[in-house]
């Protein structure tokens, strides 16, 4: 997750830099949404990952260059986050 540069916008457990921009993900697991309108599903939040504009075009987060594997990975890890 760090080395596609989520870091610089987000901060998320163990990523640095701590970014202020986007939200944070320390508790994504427990969202029921994805940036407030997107189901929270793993196939819509690896599309969302490395495609936001396609989703919510005015937002901020921009496409990010991940391979399909790369979005499947930082989705899964992002559902470590704040599970209970
Ligand atoms: C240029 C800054 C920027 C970068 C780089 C960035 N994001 Fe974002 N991200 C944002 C912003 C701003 C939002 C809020 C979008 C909205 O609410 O419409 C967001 C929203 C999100 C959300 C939804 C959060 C929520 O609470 O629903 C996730 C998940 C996410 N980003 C993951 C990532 C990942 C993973 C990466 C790296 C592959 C990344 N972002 C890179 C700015 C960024």
């Amino acid at each position: 997750m760090n080395g596609a540069g989520c870091g610089s916008c987000h901060s998320a457990p163990g990523v640095w830099p701590e970014g202020e921009v986007g939200p944070s993900l320390d508790s994504f697991a427990q969202q029921t949404l994805i940036a407030g309108r997107l189901p929270n599903r793993a196939d819509i939040l690896a599309d969302y990952v490395r495609n936001a504009p396609k989703y919510v075009p005015q937002s901020g987060m921009p496409a990010m260059p991940l391979t399909e594997e790369e979005a499947r990975d930082v989705a899964a890890y992002l559902y470590t986050l704040g599970r209970r």
